[in-house]
């Protein structure tokens, strides 16, 4: 049996302003009329043997997640509460021990619950290749060919091909180099981006946790052991949780282990991290435009505008983002959407 496990504790700081601390963009329907977190879980049908998903996000959001899957009629196996973000490392540590609790060979699917896939049926097939490496206790993750020298991905140099499989092992991996080393890397031709989404079984991931990362491991084992039950939800002792140490799962396991593997993945993977990525990813009119609401454009040209509560007019735009809320509006290059984080880093010191 594969156990899904959805990581939807991160904060979208770079779709403000939509994306806010209550609301971060996996809880946001940014691509359809579901939200993001929720096509993560229906993506998982035409899987067989997939058993009942766990979920593991902030406290804060507990009612939105649990609303969301019950309007899907779907029923986790659990909805772990964390009392504060520690990065995905402390995340998919729990969310193991919690699997090993009920199936002792449990294999993860660890899904980040904020990425679009744009043909389901490939990675439904990545994912059947890469449980059966999985199951050989490798720790599998999926390789994407390479675009752009992107700074906010992992790169994965593959190794030997493994036999009878388009699996390979990995050579190295580098979480989130700088731009020469990426832009070196990308014109190799030898490297893949890390997609995020992660197999192995729990006792693998946990045994080298345990190898890397030991602290953490202790940390999370005992906000574990004094968690509570609060309505459906499992909640992490707060203060054993507080103290374990801050990494993620690319840089605590995937940099250090010696038993990784890649799957290469083609599916029209994006991780939806910037506007600029829900232009690509969007539905555009005859002039390259993606509107959402109200909106109203004349020559226009391939920009994305939003509106959620009013009526946004455009004259004479072009590569542009507009983004309009009840309480703040974005305005900004297509090509200079990365910076929004500097403009969420600014409201955060003057407040
Ligand atoms: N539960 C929980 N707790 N989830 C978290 C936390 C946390 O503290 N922090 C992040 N997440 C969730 C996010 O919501 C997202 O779904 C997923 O974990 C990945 O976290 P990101 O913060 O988005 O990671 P990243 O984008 O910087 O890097 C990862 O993804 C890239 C591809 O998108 C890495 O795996 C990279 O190697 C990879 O290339
Ligand atoms: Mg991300």
């Amino acid at each position: 049996m594969i156990i899904p496990v959805i990581l939807a504790g991160g904060s979208g700081t770079r779709l403000w302003p939509l994306s806010r601390k209550l609301y971060p963009k996996q809880l946001l329907p940014l691509i359809d009329d579901r939200t993001l977190v929720q096509n993560t879980l229906l993506r998982l049908q035409g899987l067989d043997e997939v058993a009942r998903p766990i979920i593991i996000c902030n406290e804060e959001h507990r009612f939105i997640i649990a609303e969301q899957m019950r309007a899907l009629g779907v029923s986790p196996a659990a909805i772990i509460l964390e009392p504060v973000g520690r990065n995905t490392a402390p995340a998919v540590a729990i969310a193991a021990m919690k699997a090993l609790e009920t199936d002792p060979e449990a294999v993860l699917l660890v899904l980040p619950a904020d990425h679009l896939i744009g043909e389901p049926e490939r990675f439904h097939e990545a994912v059947r290749q890469a449980a059966v490496h999985a199951e050989a206790d490798h720790l599998v993750t999926f390789g994407i060919v390479p675009s752009a020298p992107e700074t906010g991905y992992g790169y994965i140099l593959q190794g030997p091909a493994l036999p009878d499989s388009s699996a390979r092992a990995i050579e190295r991996f580098v979480e989130k180099p700088d731009l020469p080393t990426a832009e070196s890397y990308v014109a190799s031709g030898q490297y893949f981006w890390n997609s995020g989404m992660f197999v192995f079984r729990a006792k693998a991931v946990l045994s080298e946790l345990d190898r890397f990362a030991p602290a953490i491991v202790e940390s999370c084992r005992k906000a574990l052991e004094l968690a509570g039950q609060d309505l459906d939800f499992l909640r992490l002792d707060r203060d054993a949780f507080a103290a374990c140490p801050e990494d993620s799962v690319d840089y605590a396991v995937m940099e250090q282990t010696d038993r990784g593997v890649m799957v290469p993945l083609s599916c029209g993977w994006n991780d939806l991290g910037s506007w600029d990525a829900l232009w690509q990813a969007g539905s555009k009119d005859e002039s390259g435009n993606v509107s959402k609401g109200d909106v109203v454009l004349c020559d226009v040209h391939d920009s994305y505008l939003h509106a959620e509560t009013r009526l946004l007019a455009a004259v004479g735009l072009e590569n542009h983002i507009v983004v309009e809320t009840s309480d703040a509006v974005l305005i900004s290059p297509r090509d200079r959407v990365q910076e929004v984080k500097k403009i969420v880093d600014k409201l955060k010191a003057e407040n």
